[in-house]
Order: structure tokens, then sequence, then C-alpha cells
């Protein structure tokens, strides 16, 4: 990002990127829980279970790549290290149910991700609007992937 874009961030960059940083770091988070109980998962139905986490998996990594896009865009640089990873996100790592069968645990799980991705957004599109169009952009978008999945794993548990 040049200098006048820069320039018209209304915002403490340094705020900004760190907000993002840690956004970045509960992609990963999500990302690997998600892909991970993809693999693990057992049980009736467990195919269709396993098809939709991949899914919602490949969209968590997909944010990962915006965010760090953004970062690098704004001069700053997403941590190099994956041991930062857990130790700079928003929120703690979920650990996956041992019994690899209970899909009710994993619906639970997924939901409880997406209900605190949908927070971190909702706050990060409040300090941007109006501050950081090219941010607030992003972040509506991702902000509006996290309801759809928070809503397909919803549905799934009333099912
Ligand atoms: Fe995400
Ligand atoms: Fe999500």
């Amino acid at each position: 990002m040049g200098k006048q874009a820069r320039a018209i961030v209304d915002l403490s960059l340094k705020d900004l990127v760190k907000d993002l940083n840690k956004a970045y770091c509960d992609e990963w988070l999500a990302y690997y829980l998600y892909w991970y109980m993809a693999q693990i998962v057992s049980g009736r139905a467990y195919e269709d279970i396993s098809e939709f986490l991949m899914k919602i998996a490949k969209d968590e990594l997909e944010h990962a790549t915006e965010l760090a896009d953004l970062i690098v865009k704004l001069g700053d640089m997403p941590p190099a290290n994956p041991m930062e990873l857990e130790k700079n996100a928003n929120n703690p790592y979920l650990m996956p149910p041992k019994n690899t069968a209970d899909i009710n645990r994993i619906i639970r799980i997924v939901t409880e991700a997406e209900a605190g991705a949908i927070e971190v957004y909702n706050k990060i599109a409040k300090k941007t609007l109006g501050k950081d169009n090219v941010t607030y952009q992003l972040i509506t978008h991702i902000l509006s992937e996290e309801v759809t999945h928070e809503e397909m794993f919803e549905n799934l548990m009333e099912r």
C-alpha cells in the first residue's frame, strides 16, 4: 500500500494491524481445527460432516490469506512462527472431542468458534467503518461468511 493509501487510514495503524494479526491467528486455528475434525470424524453421517468441515476449513484458510495480504499491504507482517498462532489469537484453541463419533460436540465446537469469529469481525468492522474503507470492506466480507458458517452448523444441530 502506498503512502497516500496509508495516509487515508484514519485510525492508529499499529492498533489496526494488531487486530488484523489476531484475527489472522484465529483463522489458522479454525482452519486447523476444522480440517483436523474432518479427518477424524466417524460414526453416523460422518461423510457429510467431514465434507462440511472441509468446505468451511477452506474458507478459513482463504480468510487467513486475505488478512495476510492486507497486513502486508499495511506495512506489517503476520507471525512467521506457528508457535505464535495460539498465543496471539483472540480465542483459545478449542480441542476436538476425544470421541470422534460425537458429532453433536463437533457441531457445538464449530458454532462456538464461529460465534467468536463473528464477535471479532463485528468489532473490527465497527472500528473501521468510515475510517478505513479497504479494511472495512474485507472485514464485512469475511464477517458475512462467518455468519453463513454459523448458520450452516446451527441448522445441523436442529436436525
Ligand atoms: Fe474465518
Ligand atoms: Fe468461519
